[in-house]
């Protein structure tokens, strides 16, 4: 549905004069202010939003991006990064900071990043503590540019950010009614995928980090107009703000989900988590196709080899998985049954919930077929994985993430054994989850971490008949 109404309204942009290709030196060129030094009680917090604006409220404080200065992954992970840089006499002042809570960074707040800790955020301001809110990201007048960040020349804390926290809240409401706390005005550009871009789009020492801007960029999908926004605010009909309060709002058709779901839900008990799952399944549903990519026999004998050959697409408006996709867990989990018994699997979990992957099974002989989708980075030293490599000093990564729309084979290969009977019963499922369970138990700061949903995006049955050979 998305794609037509999306694409209608593209080609009246053409029509209107397209913001869309909007290049950063014609900032001058702009009318909207843009302002260069900034205080906390420049934003308001997401609470003064929430009486007027319920809905948006409620879909907001469940998101991740409500959560993004919660995370205690995120706390320990910095801190083990800024000793990492200080042991080797270098700064990371601001730079896990910067897209985690960007008014703690346009406001220097934080004194010692270095040593910033959990316990420490109740002492700030909640427009600090509530990560990406609704004031910051409602003053933005101008595009943010690719993150390009230099550890190797201390060069970190960088991203551009172009704001206006006046009076007015920007937004794509074309004829918004008055009211007494703000000015409303109309912001074509909140509809594209460049508004996500600075985030969203980091390279490290020139090399890609975490790249989901660039790998939607030229792809089929920019081609129809399907933003980030069209995927991950989908739009619905309602009213903007409390009905109560203003009976003369009118009811909208192109109301925008800020739910923000992606895959990662919060790892600590936290606001919405039931919507926040709802959510992500609805998205996931979307993400990916799997299919048989050769016929399979009509039947099997006894001590004869079945070839699998199994197809997974992406569907996505990026690689699959896309961001993160280190710390990312996307994989095929295949179990052969005949005659009761397993006689093949691959992509099970150990007693703890982990894959068998090189983290857990270094040598590789428990599940030697496992098939995930993601990077590994590697660091100067040769070595890698989350253990020991970090996004902001990799110098090489392996890839196997699915580009936008691209596939792969996947092959696996057993023989039914000589005394299997009945039927072999094939399932096959693509499985997802934002993290591996060990992580989160090496690096959760010794929280009790909720259980990480595993969500199921594509699923195969096939029942063979075992023809017995004599
Ligand atoms: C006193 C009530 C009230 C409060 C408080 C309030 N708003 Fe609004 N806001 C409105 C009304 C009314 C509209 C117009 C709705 C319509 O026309 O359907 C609106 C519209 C908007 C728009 C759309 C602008 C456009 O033209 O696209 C944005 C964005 C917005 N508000 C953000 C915020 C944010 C962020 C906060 C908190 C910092 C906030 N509002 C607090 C009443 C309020
Ligand atoms: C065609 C729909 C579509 C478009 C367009 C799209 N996404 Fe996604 N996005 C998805 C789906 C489906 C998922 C879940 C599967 C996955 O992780 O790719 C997802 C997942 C994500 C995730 C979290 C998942 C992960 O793998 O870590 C982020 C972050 C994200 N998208 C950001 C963006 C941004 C930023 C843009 C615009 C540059 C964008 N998306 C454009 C459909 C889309
Ligand atoms: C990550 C940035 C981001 C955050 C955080 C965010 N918004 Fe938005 N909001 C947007 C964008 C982008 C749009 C327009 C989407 C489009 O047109 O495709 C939007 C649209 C709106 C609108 C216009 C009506 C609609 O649904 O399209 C209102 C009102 C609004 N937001 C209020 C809020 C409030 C209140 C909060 C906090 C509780 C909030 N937003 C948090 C980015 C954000
Ligand atoms: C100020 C920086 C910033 C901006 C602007 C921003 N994001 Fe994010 N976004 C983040 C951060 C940081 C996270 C991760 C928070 C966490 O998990 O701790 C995130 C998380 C997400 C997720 C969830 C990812 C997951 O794995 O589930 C989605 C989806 C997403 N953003 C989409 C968008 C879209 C769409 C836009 C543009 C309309 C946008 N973001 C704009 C910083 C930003
Ligand atoms: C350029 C902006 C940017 C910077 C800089 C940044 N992040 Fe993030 N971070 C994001 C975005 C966007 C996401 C969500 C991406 C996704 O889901 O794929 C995210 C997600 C995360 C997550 C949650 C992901 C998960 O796997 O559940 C953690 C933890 C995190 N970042 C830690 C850090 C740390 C530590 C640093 C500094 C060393 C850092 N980030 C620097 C933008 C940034």
């Amino acid at each position: 549905m998305y794609y037509i109404k999306k694409f209608l309204l593209i080609v009246i942009f053409f029509l209107v004069g397209c913001e869309h290709t909007q290049d950063l030196t014609r900032l001058e060129e702009q009318k909207l202010p843009i302002q260069t030094s900034f205080k906390i009680t420049d934003f308001e917090p997401a609470t003064d939003c929430k009486s007027c604006h319920p809905v948006h409220y409620k879909e907001w404080s469940g998101s991740m991006h409500a959560y993004a200065l919660k995370d205690p992954l995120w706390f320990s992970l910095q801190k083990k990064e800024q000793a990492h840089f200080s042991a080797e006499g270098k700064e990371l002042g601001q730079f896990c900071i910067m897209c985690h809570s960007p008014v703690a960074f346009l406001t220097d707040a934080i004194e010692e990043p270095s040593s910033f800790s959990i316990s420490d955020t109740s002492k700030y301001a909640p427009q600090i503590q509530e990560g990406i809110g609704c004031s910051f990201c409602h003053s933005t007048t101008h595009f943010s540019p690719t993150t390009d960040a230099y550890p190797a020349i201390e060069e970190t804390d960088i991203i551009e950010f172009y704001l206006n926290t006046g009076d007015v809240k920007y937004g794509t409401i074309r004829n918004p009614i008055s009211n007494n706390f703000h000015e409303s005005e109309y912001h074509p550009d909140y509809d594209n995928s460049e508004y996500c871009r600075g985030c969203h789009n980091l390279t490290i020492d020139g090399q890609g980090a975490e790249m989901t801007f660039t790998e939607w960029s030229g792809t089929a999908f920019e081609a129809m107009g399907v933003e980030c926004q069209s995927c991950h605010m989908a739009t619905y009909a309602g009213y903007a703000v409390d009905k109560d309060q203003f009976p003369e709002a009118p009811y909208r058709e192109n109301l925008h989900n800020h739910t923000f779901a992606g895959i990662d839900q919060a790892l600590t008990f936290f606001r919405e988590e039931e919507s926040q799952v709802t959510a992500i399944q609805n998205l996931l549903k979307s993400a990916a196709e799997m299919n048989f990519a050769s016929p399979l026999p009509d039947s099997l004998k006894n001590g004869e080899t079945l070839e699998l050959s199994v197809l997974v697409t992406n569907s996505s408006g990026h690689n699959l998985p896309t961001g993160t996709t280190f710390s990312r867990q996307l994989w095929v989990e295949v179990t052969a049954v005949a005659g009761g018994d397993t006689i093949y699997r691959s992509g099970n979990q150990n007693d703890e919930d982990d894959l068998y992957d090189f983290h857990i099974n270094p040598d590789g002989t428990e599940d030697p077929d496992l098939t995930l989708f993601r990077t590994v980075l590697y660091n100067a030293e040769g070595d890698s994985g989350l253990r020991q490599v970090a996004v902001e000093r990799f110098v090489r990564k392996t890839d196997t993430t699915l580009p936008v729309q691209g596939s792969r084979i996947v092959l696996y290969s057993f023989s039914v054994p000589d005394d299997s009977q009945g039927n072999l019963d094939l399932t096959i499922r693509l499985r997802f989850r934002a993290l591996p369970p060990f992580f989160v138990r090496e690096f959760g700061s010794g929280i009790e971490a909720l259980p990480l949903n595993i969500f199921n995006i594509a699923e195969l049955t096939e029942t063979i008949p075992i023809r017995s050979s004599q």
